[in-house]
C-alpha cells in the first residue's frame, strides 16, 4: 500500500497527522521512527513526514530517523521535533529559543509558492516549541519566520525536503490542511484514497482470501462490528455467520433490535441466550474487575462453544474469524513514550480464539480510524443510527450496576436508562453527547410518595461530552430535561426514589463508574 508514511517520534498529534492525510483523499500510516529505508521502499511510500515529540534533539540519547532516508530521494516534511531534528542531521544548529513559543502565533512568509501555495504574506499559526533553528543545513532556504523564531519555516526545493516549526495538523493553524494538500502536490500523492475504493480493493482482497470458506464474526450490534459485518457480507454473502451473544446485560430492546436490523440484511445471524449463564457467573461478585474478568471469560467461552457447536453441526468450511480492530490498536509505533500503540484495549478481544480454534484472523478495518469506519458504514448503506450510536461497553450494564448483579437489578437499570435515551433523543441531543446513561448505585435513600415513606434505590444520571472518550465533560444538559427525566423515572421505574446527576469530568474520574 502506497501513500504517505508518517515516522512518529512521540507526539500527541500523530494520529492527528495521519488522519489529516486521510482526510485529503491519500493514503497514510503510522511508522515507526527508526524503520529502515529498505522497509520504506518496500512498502512503497511516496513521502514521510516526521512527527513532533517532546525530546530535545540538542540531548543526547533522542530518537533520531536512519540516515539514509534522506538518500531515498522521496520528499519529507518535518514538523516541529520532525523539523528541527532534519536541521540537525543534515548540518544545520538547533539551539533553546529565547523565549518558548506556545499557542496561536503571528508567522511571515518569505515565499507564497510551493509548501506555501494559496497563502498570505501573514499567516496565524499554532506553535509549541522552546528549541529554535538557528543555522539552516545546507542547500535549505528559510520560507518563514516569527517574532521569536527566526526560521519558523525551511525548504531544500531541489530534494523536496521540507521543515516547519508549527503545527499544520492543528485546527488552530487554519491554513494546515492548504499546506498539507501542498506538500502531497509536491510529492505527487494523487487524491484517490477513499471510501469507495476502499470498499472495492478490500472486497476484492476479501474474496480471494476467504474464497468458499465460511466466516465467523462476533456482533455486538455497536459500529464498528456491524460494519465489518455488512462489509463482510458483501463481501461473501451467506458464507459470513454473525454471532450474537445475549450476555443478560444489555440494554432493553437491544437483542431485539440487532436481531431484525441485521436479518432484514440477509446476513446470517445466530442468536445465542447466555443470560443464565452470565447471571450464575456472576453472583456475589461486588469487584469491578472481577465482573470484567467473569464477562470476558465467559465471552470467549460462550463464542468458542458456538463456533466448536457448528463445526459438528456440519460448518466444517467455518475457517476464518473476522475481527473488526481498527487502526489504532495495530499502530506498530516503537516510540520510546509508549506510543499510540499503548492505548490497546485488551477488553473483549477476541484474539485468543483462532488459535485455539485453528482459525485464520481477519481483520478488514485494520487501516481504518473511528470517523473512516462511519463513513465507510455510511458508503454501505447502514443507517445514522447504527453509524452514529453512542458506544457502549463491552461488559453492558454489569458495570453500571455498582456492586453485586442481580435480575431484579438489571430490570430497573434498563427501565430508568430507557428513558433516558427517549428523552435525550426527544431533546435532540442524543448525537450532540459522546455518550449517556443510567446507573445504579447500592445504596437505598429515604422518600415519601403518597404520604408513605419509601426506602429505595438511587438512580445516577451520566452524560458526557468528549472527542475520544480519553478527556470528557460532564454534559450541561438543560434543568428542564434533567427535571422531566427525573420525574419519569421516579414514576415509571418501581424500586427508584431519588435520582442525582453526575457532575464529573474526566479525569479525575472515569466516563463509566466501574
Ligand atoms: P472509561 O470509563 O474508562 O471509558 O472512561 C472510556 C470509554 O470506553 C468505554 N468502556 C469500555 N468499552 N469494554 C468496552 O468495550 C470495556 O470494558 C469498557 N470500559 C469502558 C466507555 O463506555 C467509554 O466510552
Amino acid at each position: 500500500m502506497e501513500g504517505v508514511g508518517v515516522l512518529d517520534f512521540g507526539s500527541q498529534y500523530t494520529q492527528l497527522i495521519a488522519r489529516r492525510i486521510r482526510e485529503c483523499k491519500v493514503y497514510s500510516q503510522i511508522l515507526p521512527y527508526n524503520i529502515s529505508p529498505q522497509e520504506i521502499v518496500r512498502r512503497g511510500i511516496k513521502a514521510l513526514i516526521f512527527s513532533g515529540g517532546p525530546e530535545s534533539v540538542r540531548e543526547g540519547n533522542v530518537p533520531l530517523c536512519n540516515r539514509k532516508v534522506f538518500d531515498l530521494g522521496i520528499p519529507i516534511l518535518g514538523i516541529c521535533y520532525g523539523a528541527q531534528l532534519m536541521a540537525k542531521m543534515l548540518g544545520g544548529r538547533v539551539e533553546k529559543g529565547e523565549k518558548r513559543e506556545y499557542g496561536k502565533t503571528v508567522i511571515y512568509l518569505n515565499k507564497r509558492e510551493g509548501l506555501f501555495k494559496g497563502l498570505a504574506e501573514k499567516e496565524i499559526v499554532w506553535m509549541s516549541h522552546s528549541d529554535c533553528i538557528t543555522a539552516l543545513p545546507h542547500g535549505f532556504k528559510r520560507i518563514a519566520f516569527t517574532e521569536h523564531s527566526p526560521i519558523a519555516a525551511m525548504e531544500d526545493e531541489k530534494r523536496r525536503f521540507y521543515g516547519l516549526q508549527f503545527h499544520p495538523e492543528v485546527t488552530h493553524t487554519p491554513k494546515g490542511k492548504r499546506i498539507l494538500k501542498n506538500f502531497l502536490r509536491i510529492a505527487g500523492c494523487a487524491p484517490t484514497w477513499n471510501m469507495h475504493s476502499f470498499i472495492e480493493r478490500t472486497i476484492k482482497e476479501l474474496r480471494a482470501k476467504i474464497g468458499e470458506e465460511k466466516v465467523l464474526c462476533a456482533l455486538s450490534g455497536g459500529v464498528d462490528s456491524s460494519v465489518l459485518s455488512v462489509l463482510l457480507y458483501r463481501a461473501i454473502g451467506r458464507n459470513l455467520i454473525a454471532v450474537f451473544i445475549d450476555n443478560g446485560l444489555l440494554r432493553k430492546g437491544e437483542k431485539k433490535l440487532v436481531q431484525e436490523r441485521f436479518k432484514a440484511y440477509g446476513i446470517d445471524i445466530r442468536v445465542i441466550n447466555a443470560q443464565n449463564l452470565f447471571l450464575e457467573a456472576l453472583k456475589g461478585v461486588e469487584d469491578p474487575e472481577r465482573k470484567r474478568r467473569i464477562i470476558g471469560r465467559l465471552f470467549i467461552k460462550v463464542f468458542t462453544e458456538e463456533a466448536k457447536r457448528l463445526i459438528e453441526l456440519g460448518e466444517r468450511r467455518i475457517r476464518f474469524l473476522a475481527q473488526g480492530t481498527l487502526y489504532p490498536d495495530v499502530i506498530e509505533s516503537v516510540s520510546p513514550f509508549g506510543g499510540p500503540s499503548s492505548t490497546i484495549k485488551t477488553h473483549h478481544n477476541v484474539g485468543g480464539l483462532p488459535k485455539r480454534l485453528g482459525f485464520s484472523l481477519i481483520e478488514p478495518l485494520r487501516e481504518l480510524f473511528k470517523d473512516e469506519v462511519r463513513r465507510l458504514g455510511r458508503e454501505l448503506g447502514l443507517p445514522e443510527e447504527i453509524i452514529y450510536r453512542q458506544p457502549f461497553p463491552g461488559p453492558g450494564l454489569a458495570v453500571r450496576i455498582l456492586g453485586e448483579v442481580s435480575k431484579r437489578k438489571l430490570e430497573i437499570l434498563r427501565l430508568a436508562d430507557w428513558i433516558l435515551l427517549e428523552e435525550i433523543k426527544k431533546a435532540g441531543l442524543y448525537h450532540h453527547l459522546w455518550q449517556s446513561f443510567c446507573i445504579l448505585l447500592p445504596v437505598r435513600s429515604v422518600g415519601i410518595m403518597g404520604d408513605k415513606r419509601t426506602y429505595e434505590r438511587v438512580v445516577a444520571i451520566r452524560a458526557v461530552e468528549s472527542e475520544d472518550a480519553m478527556t470528557a465533560h460532564w454534559a450541561r444538559l438543560p434543568y428542564s430535561l434533567l427535571e422531566r427525566v427525573s420525574n419519569r423515572i421516579i414514576n415509571e421505574v418501581k424500586g427508584v426514589n431519588r435520582v442525582v446527576y453526575d457532575i464529573s469530568s474526566k479525569p479525575p474520574s472515569t466516563i463509566e463508574w466501574e
